[in-house]
């Protein structure tokens, strides 16, 4: 699975928003001579230079939830020059194309977009697009008749070299009271890309957002773990930390709060993978491996052969509640923008991404997202409050049932028995991390010899490899209780949840 966003350079913008205001000023002080040549000043044209937490509630007043999503403007591809012409809501004629260069002198070059914009309906308004091909997402605003680039210096690898040659970047166009929301936003982009820096701003972004501490450990940073101490049930948690996949899962833990990642491959965890994986082995309690019921264990894993990753769901674990699961500046309409942007560049493969489990919580069929949007805001309802309706273990989508990693792990436990008698009260997509059950070892002495091999500092779990010493706060103590973490808020830094939510 592709992560909705990616890597990209931020284009400096801070002195042509002081420009912006000085024209403001000139433009409201000559204001007689300004009306006669263009529209008056509108309300919705300044909002991009009000304070984002001012602009977004009169934003939202001004306009249905719908009318809020990017609007798809169309592709600027390298085939046709001036091809691809339309009417922006401040410019009023657009063209737009992509030149194919090789400045970088890399394997596959890069390109530039030029986007020519003209007949703007008032001296105030301004335009923002968002561009994006299945790899990186960048964005810019304009406010001068002119023509503007936008660079690319390198395309990040064949895929997207192919991508781009055949169907160009994707051009989006935002609603103006956007900037500020993208502007904060942009914070989360440099996670993304796949060089110490992403690695460093990862870690920064951890340590700022949720308070992580990552301390280096004594090397070596692998440990030689024996297969005869691992056995059935026991997991394995993995945290990556450079790369797209460190990037999205910086923001999954983020958004989340769940420290662990994923369950994953030993052997491309070793030798192939470059996002600097973090791992770590949690033993099963030896009471519950008593309990451990293989056969039906595997019998759930191999009903599972074959179907896709959960991306069907994946979301709806961390959104349990209207508001208080989204840092800002996410929000649920941004959510929608995003499953928007992702509709256009992936429609074969992303078509049904969300919008059957959107539908499925609707009891609806077939709706595509604006008129889900639509058909929330008729019966009284809004986005977010759909959006935080937990996800049933039992739906199943047209390719089959849909799990991500955690959940994966969660309904083997559960089909295990590991939960008892609470196994129908509990829904696993719902959870977002394993690690705070206490499913695992809790008297050290047990643990295996190989266990934290070389480190300083005891943890109560076994990590195999990774530079850092991971954490996994609350580890290992929470009892199963009917209807968990169903509608628990998951807001940084401290991501408190209250007692049974
Ligand atoms: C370029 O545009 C012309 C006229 O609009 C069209 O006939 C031609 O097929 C286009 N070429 C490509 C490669 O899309
Ligand atoms: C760009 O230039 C480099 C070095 O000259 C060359 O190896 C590479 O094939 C070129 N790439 C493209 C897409 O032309
Ligand atoms: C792990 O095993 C390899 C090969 O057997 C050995 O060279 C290495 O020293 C071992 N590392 C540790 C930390 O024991
Ligand atoms: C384990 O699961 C299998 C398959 O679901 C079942 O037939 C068997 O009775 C279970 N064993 C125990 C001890 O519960
Ligand atoms: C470990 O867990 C068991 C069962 O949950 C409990 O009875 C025991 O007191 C715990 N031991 C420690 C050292 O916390």
């Amino acid at each position: 699975m592709a992560s909705p966003s990616s890597s990209s350079s931020f284009i400096c913008k801070t002195h042509f928003l002081i420009d912006l205001i000085a024209i403001l000023i000139v433009s409201c002080t000559h204001s007689s001579q300004v009306e006669a040549i263009k529209a008056p000043i509108r309300p919705q044209d300044i909002l991009p230079l009000l304070p984002r937490q001012v602009s977004w509630p009169l934003l939202n007043s001004l306009r249905g939830a719908s009318d809020l999503l990017p609007s798809f403007v169309g592709a600027a591809s390298i085939s046709n020059h001036s091809d691809l012409q339309w009417k922006g809501s401040c410019f009023y004629q657009n063209t737009a194309w992509l030149e194919l260069h090789n400045k970088s002198g890399s394997e596959f070059g890069g390109g530039t977009l030029h986007i020519k914009v003209s007949n703007a309906h008032s001296w105030t308004c301004m335009d923002i697009y968002v561009f994006a091909t299945p790899y990186r997402v960048t964005w810019d605003y304009y406010f001068l008749s002119r023509e503007h680039t936008l660079e690319f210096d390198e395309w990040g690898g064949k895929a997207e070299y192919e991508y781009v040659k055949r169907k160009g970047v994707a051009i989006f166009l935002m609603e103006a009271g956007m900037l500020g929301t993208l502007k904060a936003l942009w914070e989360v982009f440099p996670l993304f890309t796949n060089t110490g820096w992403g690695e460093s701003s990862n870690l920064a972004f951890l340590k700022k957002h949720m308070g992580a501490n990552f301390e280096a450990r004594p090397e070596p940073w692998v440990t030689n773990i024996t297969v005869d101490d691992i056995h059935s049930g026991d997991f394995l948690a993995i945290s990556k930390i450079r790369g797209r996949w460190g990037g999205f899962e910086t923001l999954e833990k983020w958004v989340s709060g769940a420290y662990a990642g994923h369950s994953a491959w030993w052997n491309f965890e070793l030798t192939e993978d470059d996002a600097n994986p973090h791992i770590a082995l949690l033993p099963l309690h030896p009471d519950l491996r008593s309990k451990f019921n293989e056969t039906a264990a595997w019998e759930y894993a191999q009903s599972m052969i074959g179907l896709p990753y959960g991306y069907h769901n994946l979301i709806f674990s961390w959104i349990d509640t209207i508001s208080d699961n989204y840092p800002p500046p996410l929000d649920a309409h941004l959510v929608a923008s995003v499953m928007t942007v992702w509709n256009h560049l992936q429609p074969a493969y992303a078509a049904n991404m969300w919008n059957e489990a959107l539908n499925k919580r609707l009891g609806t069929q077939g709706l595509d997202l604006p008129e889900i949007l639509v058909e929330v805001e008729r019966r009284g309802s809004s986005f977010a409050e759909l959006l935080a309706i937990p996800e049933q273990d039992e739906w199943v989508y047209a390719d089959g049932k849909s799990t991500s990693c955690v959940a994966y792990v969660l309904e083997m436990y559960k089909e295990a028995g590991l939960f008892g008698d609470l196994a129908s009260q509990i829904q696993v997509t719902e959870f977002t991390d394993a690690y705070m059950l206490n499913f695992f070892e809790n008297d050290s002495s047990r643990l295996p010899k190989w266990c934290n091999e070389g480190d300083t500092v005891e943890l109560p779990f076994c990590q195999i490899k990774g530079k850092y010493r991971m954490e996994l706060p609350g580890y290992n103590s929470m009892d199963p209780y009917p209807h968990m973490t169903e509608s628990c808020p998951s807001l940084p830094p401290d991501y408190s949840r209250p007692d049974y939510c």
